[in-house]
């Protein structure tokens, strides 16, 4: 049975469990092993009186694998607040002594990574892989009580969508110009005129030249396109989404919240409405702060930090100007220099994990912004096509996954938000 259904189980039951040996401790007439699964870690007793199951304990690694039969004891010291009482060992696989070292781990920040796919058991991972499942989950389960239907795209496609300098080249037999997919948004826009409301959960590729806290070169993306969608509907799904996430995080995951020694608090705070900070106000917020920046620069991570240090939810930033943001965003009407665009920014520091916005649908305009960009409209051709046809409003946006679970869960860098992350220099394990 699973470790976690044994502690609601009376004293006296007997129980069989599966696990590996997570810590072990020997005294003069006992040995405690603590045995971990999938579902928690629970302290278990051998005596050593019972020299058939000693003889096996005592032998049992760190991180050896068994099958183990006891009964129920209540006991407050242990984690729990029971232990099993260990009669039989059904099963066993001794294996090698488990190589990781803590010593190790904090003189060099690669050598957990090096080891992940050892380290994966680690208590902080299974955290972290159990918090990730709830928000994979929570974003399937908030789409599809919408009315929106998953769709996929390819992941070898012809041209950039976010910018020609982040492109992955891919050796595709005999052509030249094939990529790995920077977003699926133009295919969510093509499926859009059959289906209306679309979204996709894929994996995203970048070209990512430098290693910081926030980037990979291979993110998975949650991404929506829904026609007839506008502005002020759009910045109430990013809020809707965010806040269903967090909230599932929070039913479901405590006990690896608490592990990772996530403050819940900010947590509990995110409830709609968030602040909504145009541009404008933003570059106002930052040279108030002192920081070097005027109309028109991008807003990057630096800048992200200062300002969602001064908020204590997520905020919208929303109308950006035309020249930080890919061609397609639409221009606002009624102030031709920005966009319709929004990013969503985590607070506490973290900054940027949404970025949407209105898509421009007219023909011409689109044409006219792809060559105002210095682009080819030639590479568009299908895209440009979807402007011919019954064009429709529509607006969408994509999520890094990776980015929110890090932030949910307090992490200092994307990489331990992801099983087995990928960076310039890593794609090993
Ligand atoms: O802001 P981005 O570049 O927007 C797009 O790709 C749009 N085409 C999405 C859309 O509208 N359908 O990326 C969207 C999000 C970012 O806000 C960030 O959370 C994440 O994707 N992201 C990354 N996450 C990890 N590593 C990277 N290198 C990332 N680049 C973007
Ligand atoms: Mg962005």
């Amino acid at each position: 049975m699973s470790i976690k259904d044994v502690f609601s189980l009376s004293e006296g039951t007997e129980v069989t469990i599966r696990g590996w040996v997570y810590r072990k401790r020997e005294l003069r007439d006992k040995i405690f092993l603590v045995i971990r699964d999938g579902s928690g870690i629970i302290q278990t007793v051998v005596d050593k009186s019972n020299q058939q199951v000693a003889g096996v304990a005592s032998k049992l690694n760190i991180e050896s694998s068994v099958v183990l039969t006891g009964t129920v004891r209540r006991e407050p010291r242990a984690p729990g607040g029971s232990e099993i009482h260990v009669r039989r060992i059904d099963w066993y696989y001794v294996g090698e002594a488990f190589p990781i070292n803590e010593d190790a781990a904090k003189a060099d920040s690669e050598y957990l990574l090096d080891v992940r796919h050892l380290w994966i058991r680690s208590r902080r991972m299974w955290a972290v892989l159990r918090v990730r499942h709830t928000v994979f989950g929570a974003i399937h389960e908030f789409f599809r009580s919408r009315g929106y239907y998953e769709v996929q795209g390819p992941m070898f496609v012809s041209a950039a969508v976010e910018g020609g300098a982040t492109l992955f080249p891919v050796k595709y037999f005999d052509k030249e110009g094939v990529y790995l997919t920077q977003s699926s948004q133009f295919y969510l826009e093509v499926m859009i005129y059959a289906l209306e409301k679309v979204y996709t959960i894929a994996p995203s590729f970048r070209a990512e030249p430098s290693r910081t806290r926030r980037h990979l070169t291979e993110f998975w993306h949650a991404e929506a396109e829904e026609a007839w969608l506008q502005f002020d509907g759009l910045l109430n799904l990013l809020e809707d989404l965010i806040t269903h996430v967090v909230d599932k995080v929070l039913e479901e995951r405590q006990d690896e919240l608490k592990l990772l020694n996530r403050d819940v608090k900010v947590l509990e705070n995110v409830k709609p409405p968030f602040y909504r900070v145009s541009y404008d106000e933003a570059i106002g917020i930052l040279q108030g702060k002192g920081l070097k920046i005027k109309w028109g620069d991008d807003i990057g991570a630096d800048e992200e930090r200062v300002l969602t240090l001064q908020f204590d939810k997520p905020i919208l930033l929303h109308h950006f100007p035309e020249q930080v943001k890919a061609f397609y965003h639409r221009n606002d009407p009624a102030k031709p220099e920005t966009t319709l665009s929004v990013d969503v920014l985590a607070p506490e520091g973290y900054g940027e994990v949404i970025g949407g916005g209105e898509r421009i649908y007219d023909y011409e305009e689109l044409l006219s912004k792809i060559k105002r960009f210095g682009l080819r409209p030639e590479d568009y051709d299908w895209y440009l096509d979807l402007r011919r046809f019954g064009s429709v409003p529509h607006a969408g946006f994509g999520l890094g996954i990776d980015r929110l679970v890090m932030w949910i869960c307090g992490l200092d860098h994307i990489r331990d938000a992801v099983p087995f992350p990928r960076d310039i220099r890593r794609i090993k394990p």
